[in-house]
């Protein structure tokens, strides 16, 4: 890894045509998501629906990754690979998506519900997107990736909750992956300071249980120790000053689970 790369205001807005477009490839899977479907079902879509719009799945190929989309069911947290077994009424599912465009990536995840899901997991999807729109009201010019962290960790753990430590959010441009790493766990005050340019993609991963997690015998899948259910919210952000901009959206998936009936 390198330094930060600072974007122009041209190239950020690259950034946000490539979020939009994840945004609406997130939204055509929610409308199938249900008991029954699998998750190499939802990929086959999700490829279709980027090729379909002039871009290129953004995690197809990268580190060996077989796939469109990181699939990662209940205790799965992130990299889970799309596979033929069925989804059952109950479970939970990331569906992280990146697609390229115009030289630049655009990097979004949302965790649904599968059916009807039990209460206390429901309330872990709640804080999981809450502690997202917390660490952005955090991604001002002025303040250190130190704030983010803390942010998510402070509500998670209030909560009860475990902060995956081992993955974390990361500056986002050409490449998917950039400076600076953006964890979901720290102090404030301290760390890089956000300034006018940068662009991050900021993704708390929260465990019902323990924080603890490790890599599944595929290799691949991350997962919690424990074994129960870990949630996972992502955006893409451009540090402004005084308020964040957020470049992604999950607004095209919600009006899709809005209007869903199981
Ligand atoms: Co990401």
């Amino acid at each position: 890894m390198g330094k930060v790369i600072y974007k122009t205001d041209e190239e950020i807005e690259l950034i946000r045509l490539s979020s939009l477009l994840v945004g609406k490839t997130l939204a055509e899977v929610a409308k199938l998501i249900k008991p029954g479907v699998t998750t190499l079902e939802l990929d086959k879509v999700a490829e279709e629906f980027i090729r379909d719009n002039g871009a290129i799945p953004g995690f197809l190929g990268m580190y060996d990754f077989p796939n469109t989309l990181c699939t990662s069911a209940n205790e799965a947290v992130v990299h889970g690979i799309p596979n033929n077994e069925p989804l059952e009424n109950g479970d939970i599912i990331s569906v992280d998506c990146g697609v390229l465009m115009n030289e630049f990536y655009g990097d979004v995840a949302y965790t649904f519900e599968v059916g009807e899901v039990k209460p206390e997991i429901k309330k872990l999807l709640k804080v999981t997107k809450e502690c997202l729109k917390r660490a952005i009201e955090q991604a001002v010019v002025g303040n250190r990736v130190g704030d983010i962290g803390y942010a998510v960790q402070s509500l998670a753990e209030e909560n009860g909750y475990g902060v995956v430590r081992e993955l974390v959010g990361h500056g986002l441009g050409k490449d998917l992956h950039e400076e600076p790493q953006v964890p979901n766990y720290g102090k404030r005050g301290n760390g890089l300071q956000l300034k006018e340019g940068m662009v991050i993609a900021i993704e708390p991963m929260i465990n019902l249980g323990k924080r603890n997690v490790k890599e599944h015998t595929d290799g691949s899948t991350i997962i919690t120790v424990d074994g129960l259910p870990s949630a996972h919210f992502e955006h893409d952000v451009a540090i402004r000053k005084g308020k964040a901009e957020v470049l992604s959206t999950h607004e095209f998936v919600e009006e899709v689970l809005k209007n869903k009936n199981y």
